[in-house]
């Protein structure tokens, strides 16, 4: 179970300026859209495939909007690499120096400590997991294609991470690194809009039944039936930061209220705080008295587990077992979250239903509400960082969303490349 989640203390953080979008001008700039890769259970990770370097070469790197730097493992020499997809990356010259205004974003506080305006960058990150990663900034070209067939090759900044840690208990994922998405400036996102590439936008969409797509841009915002929330300006410093929510579960008030809510599609579970997650498994197991299900402690898969009189095959056959359980925003007009037995259960290879959301508290999270994947399965969750909201609706992950703008006289003019060629197709055909 991994989460991104990086840890800034104090995570309560006031902000006293705002982000502003470098490119409110750029009105009408195509999109670029990834296949994703991965599942909840049992992969634990989405991923997607990302041509770096000259001549371009394809990386496997984790999705993570709870994270600002993109990182490759690295061959700097590598000192400690995980098995991975692919050979490391091997910079070439190519060094942020740490007089560079994305180093110091790389660091907290920001500061620059630089002896020499020739020195290296280095960076660490460290996450929720206690996984981390070591190493140097870098910059190279990422080739992106967007979705009218036009190649770009921007040169972006990442880190070359030659030290990776995870912890003991954990398999490392099988990636090449990290893909973040956060809103700091070091985000791959951010540095794409400074460039023009794309606007401060992005979205995915997670298949409960495995896979999904990305999005760069905002082509692929529907016009209609997205519930759209302002970021919290006093915000979690660094992170998608929603406001204060009360938890609801089956329509019914838990009593709970004023939980800080975080997305982060680098955690694959969703983790409440100690109060919310308490009062969540007690609500939880209450509805459940009385029906034909049962505790199952045996099952180690995650730390609740219930069991039927035969094993489960999929969430189809209990989720008419549980109700939903809901975020509401009081501050934005009771705005809600609504998550269904899809996005907080898994299925256990014992045939077992477990609850995908996690004690916080037990993980040093402290008050935060990671809400992660397996919450997202099945809605489009769009970040918006031009006009600071954050929205969501409910979609078929397994097929690309409907376009907004213009799409017939798209057609014929899609060119898939190695990285997106399923999905354009699929596009092209439609
Ligand atoms: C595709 O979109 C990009 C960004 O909006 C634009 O710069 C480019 O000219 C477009 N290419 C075509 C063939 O329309
Ligand atoms: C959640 O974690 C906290 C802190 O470790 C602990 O006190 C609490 O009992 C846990 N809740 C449950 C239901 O296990
Ligand atoms: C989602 O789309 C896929 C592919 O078109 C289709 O096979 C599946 O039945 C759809 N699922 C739902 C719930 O509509």
């Amino acid at each position: 179970m991994h989460s991104r989640f990086i840890f800034i203390l104090p995570l309560f953080f006031l902000l006293t300026g705002c982000y502003s979008s470098a490119t409110s001008g750029h009105q009408s700039l195509s999109s670029i859209v990834f296949l994703v890769t991965g599942n909840v259970y049992p992969t634990g990770y989405y991923y997607v495939t990302v041509n770096i370097g000259n001549p371009p070469k394809p990386y496997w790197l984790d999705l993570d909007t709870g994270s600002d730097l993109t990182w490759l493992q690295c061959d700097a020499p590598c000192t400690k690499c995980f098995p991975a997809p692919h050979k490391p990356y091997k910079p070439n010259k190519n060094l942020v120096t740490c007089m560079d205004p994305l180093c110091a974003s790389v660091h907290w506080p920001e500061t620059l400590n630089c002896e020499s305006p020739n020195d290296q960058c280095d960076y660490e990150v460290q996450y929720a997991d206690h996984g981390s990663s070591l190493g140097l900034l870098v910059n190279d070209r990422f080739r992106l294609k967007y979705t009218n067939g036009t190649v770009v090759e921007p040169r972006l900044a990442f880190g070359c991470g030659y030290d990776q840690e995870v912890e003991a208990s954990m398999n490392p994922p099988y990636t090449d690194g990290v893909l973040g998405l956060g809103l700091g400036k070091a985000s791959i996102l951010r540095q794409l809009n400074e460039l023009g590439v794309t606007k401060n936008v992005v979205a995915h969409c997670l298949s409960a039944q495995g896979d999904g797509h990305l999005f760069f841009g905002d082509e692929f915002v529907p016009s209609s039936g997205v519930t759209w929330i302002p970021m919290s300006t006093t915000k979690i410093e660094k992170h998608y930061y929603l406001g204060a929510a009360e938890l609801l579960v089956g329509g019914k008030t838990s009593g709970i209220k004023g939980l800080p809510i975080v997305f982060d599609s680098g955690s694959t579970y969703t983790y409440f705080s100690a109060k919310a997650y308490n009062a969540l498994v007690s609500l939880l197991m209450n509805d459940l008295r009385g029906k034909q299900i049962y505790d199952a402690n045996e099952d180690k898969t995650l730390p609740v587990c219930w069991k039927g009189s035969k094993p489960f095959k999929s969430i189809q056959d209990v989720k008419n077992l549980f109700n939903p359980i809901t975020l509401s925003f009081a501050k934005s007009k009771n705005v809600r979250f609504q998550m269904d037995p899809e996005a907080y259960l898994i299925v256990s290879k014992y045939g077992n239903a477990c609850l995908g959301i996690l004690n916080g508290s037990e993980v040093g999270l402290e008050s935060v509400n990671l809400i992660g994947d397996i919450s997202f399965h099945d809605k489009l969750i769009i970040y918006d960082n031009d006009k600071q909201r954050i929205g969501w609706a409910p979609a078929n992950c397994s097929k690309l969303p409907n376009i907004n703008n213009g799409a017939p006289e798209r057609r014929g003019r899609c060119k898939p490349d190695e990285s997106n060629v399923d999905i354009l197709q699929a596009y092209c055909a439609a």
